[in-house]
């Protein structure tokens, strides 16, 4: 589920409001446990002539290192660049259901270690081994806590490792599930930002991808995020 709401002027206030009518808000672990001052319900997004990683640059979902993942995001997006910067989604129902049945029943009986510090990894940073940060097992495709119906909840930003297979075998499975993503157009659409777009997404059965094509331009917004629960079969 992505939703697009146009024409809107929201201040900070009224966009974690909005954030809060579908649950508590979400502190993102950079602020949570790295000492990061500002607002704990707001996540900035920016991305200017002096970044090096930008924002969300590759298909995840939001955090499934959290023990609880959250249950999806609205971002409100301040400054947009000339042309580009859009924000593709992908459909993980059918990236679940697009696999054979017997991938699919392979599938169901696994589950995957998913570790904050892989993605942290992408932006450059590299805690101490002592430092905490957020890890997480999850079924490979749970079952949307809503729905009822499996979503694919793997991504090459976070996820480590399957857990019941081999180092080899995991590589393999999980590049072949990445590619179920990536590889099917069908399956995605795209958001493309004008003044006053604010994006709601459910983080349990969409996957995103912020398209970085608008260098050295800049992109700034803000992202709210809302408390999940955890994954299950
Ligand atoms: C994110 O990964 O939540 C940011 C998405 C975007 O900037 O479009």
């Amino acid at each position: 589920m992505v939703l697009v709401f146009r024409k809107q002027d929201l201040t900070r206030e009224e966009h974690k409001a909005f954030g809060r009518l579908f649950g508590p808000l979400h502190t993102h672990p950079s602020k949570r446990i790295l000492r990061d001052k500002s607002d704990p319900e707001i996540f900035d997004v920016k991305a200017t002539a002096d970044t090096r990683y930008a924002n969300g640059e590759a298909w995840h979902n939001d955090l499934p290192c959290e023990a609880e993942p959250p249950l999806g995001s609205a971002l409100y997006l301040r400054e947009l660049p000339s042309c580009g910067g859009d924000t593709m989604f992908a459909n993980m129902y059918e990236a679940y259901d697009s696999l054979s049945q017997p991938i699919r029943t392979f599938v169901d009986s696994l589950t995957a270690f998913h570790d904050g510090r892989q993605d942290l990894a992408n932006y450059g940073v590299t805690l101490k081994p002592e430092h905490p940060y957020p890890s997480a097992s999850h079924p490979v495709a749970p079952r949307h806590p809503e729905t009822g119906r499996r979503a694919l909840f793997v991504n090459a930003s976070f996820t480590v490792k399957i857990n019941e297979l081999s180092r080899p075998e995991s590589d393999t499975l999980l590049r072949l599930l990445y590619d179920q993503v990536s590889n099917q157009p069908r399956i995605q659409c795209r958001v493309n930002w004008e003044p006053g777009t604010l994006v709601l997404w459910d983080n349990r059965c969409v996957q995103h991808h912020a398209v970085w094509d608008y260098f050295p331009e800049t992109r700034r917004g803000e992202r709210v995020t809302v408390q999940g629960s955890a994954m299950t079969v």
